[in-house]
């Protein structure tokens, strides 16, 4: 079985993690966001994953040539010379999704995180007969993502109606889709939108058919919702799998600690924080709802809640980092210093509090 995963856009959300590396790259829970993907694709026999990509081709293909060889999966890239949108992408690459066994095919919008039920959708794909399926979730602000109207009983999508102006539901596209091999030839080489062009035509022939996805769903590809994601991935850790979150009197809710990582005294970290590879946190450490990149060191008594720390970077001793703090790689925060919401860019070295939300470039 196939897969492509959709690798656009140059990840302007996720500034300034995204000036250092690409997005799919950007560890999420202590592993690179496509990852989690490539693994859950891999666990339901998937042999071949298409990376749909418009930028930056070798830095991810070097990267996952090591997952490649790790994984037993092979990875190939479908490199567009200008950007296809969200159906273009599999026109480009037909003839790596197609087979002679004519089976349908997997693609992922790669910026969400759920427990990737794919194996309950293939059977959901084959009960229904149809020619496409789309997992859906249910949201409270569903205006910003493509909104499926279905029939609750036959699960047949009614309409599919991307970023609506006004209420038309709640339940919204998850950016998890099996098709038929037969959507491709719905799909011309060109910018086109699956989303705009393909679904709403799928959905008029009553051969679209939507899953309502069960367990958690988060787009992480912007920083509060990377934060939410966070929480809902490390609740569902607990459920699945407890034994890989961290444990011990300093531990307070859901926390995952990379084994490289050094902990010091009287520390009191989570709830839903995760720590990288090679961090050091020095004695007294305060920290909660937060990602902790590879190789920080958080020296004693600093207190971070609500943020990101990038790879490399240092908080001074005292300091306090909160309200969706963002810092990007070897960024250095001195001794004492407050942020009240910095987004700071790489390599930076702040000597004075950023007293409200602001960009320092
Ligand atoms: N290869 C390639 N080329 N990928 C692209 C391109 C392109 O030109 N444009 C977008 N993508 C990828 C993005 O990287 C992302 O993985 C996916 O396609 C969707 O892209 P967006 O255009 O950013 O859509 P969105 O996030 O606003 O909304 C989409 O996701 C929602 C769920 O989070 C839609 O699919 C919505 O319907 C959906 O609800």
């Amino acid at each position: 079985m196939k897969a492509l995963i959709l690798v656009g856009g140059f990840g302007t959300r996720l500034r300034p993690l995204t000036l250092s590396v690409p997005k799919p790259l950007v560890e999420f829970a202590n592993k690179p966001m496509i990852l989690h993907q490539i693994e859950a694709l891999k666990d339901i026999g998937v042999t071949e994953v298409v990376l749909a990509i418009n930028y930056q081709p070798e830095v991810m293909l070097n990267f996952l040539k090591e997952y490649e060889a790790k994984l037993g999966i092979k990875i190939t890239c479908s490199q567009e010379t200008e950007p296809l949108g969200t159906a273009g992408p599999l026109a480009l690459a037909r003839d790596k999704l197609i087979d002679e066994t004519g089976e349908p095919f997997f693609v992922l919008n790669s910026d969400v995180i759920s427990e990737y039920p794919l194996a309950e959708m293939i059977q959901f794909h084959k009960a229904h007969g149809g020619e496409a399926s789309i997992m859906v979730t249910k949201v409270d602000e569903p205006s910003k993502y493509g909104v499926v109207v279905m029939d609750e009983e036959t699960r047949k999508v009614e309409r599919f109606v991307e970023k609506p102006k006004i209420f038309v539901g709640n339940k919204i596209n998850a950016g998890i889709y099996l098709l038929n091999p037969s959507v491709l030839d719905r799909i011309q080489l060109r910018p086109t939108s699956i989303e705009k062009e393909v679904f709403p035509k799928i959905a008029a022939e009553k051969k679209l058919y939507a899953m309502v996805l069960p367990g958690f769903w988060m787009d992480i590809g912007q920083p509060r919702d990377y934060i939410t994601g966070l929480r809902l991935y490390l609740d569902s850790l607990r459920k699945r799998t407890p034994a890989k979150l961290a444990k011990g009197p300093h531990v307070v809710g859901n926390v995952l600690v990379h084994e490289t990582a050094v902990i010091g005294e009287g520390c009191l970290i989570g709830p839903d924080v995760a720590i990288g590879p090679g961090c050091v946190v020095e004695a007294g450490v305060r920290l909660s709802r937060c990602t902790v990149m590879r190789g920080v060191r958080i020296k004693k008594h600093a207190c971070i809640s609500s943020g990101i720390i990038g790879w490399h970077s240092t908080v001074g001793q005292w300091a306090r980092v909160e309200n969706m703090t963002i810092l990007g790689e070897d960024v250095h925060v001195g001794d004492e210093i407050y942020s009240n919401g910095g987004v700071v860019l790489p390599h930076k070295e702040i000597k004075s509090s950023i007293l409200k939300p602001e960009i320092v470039m």
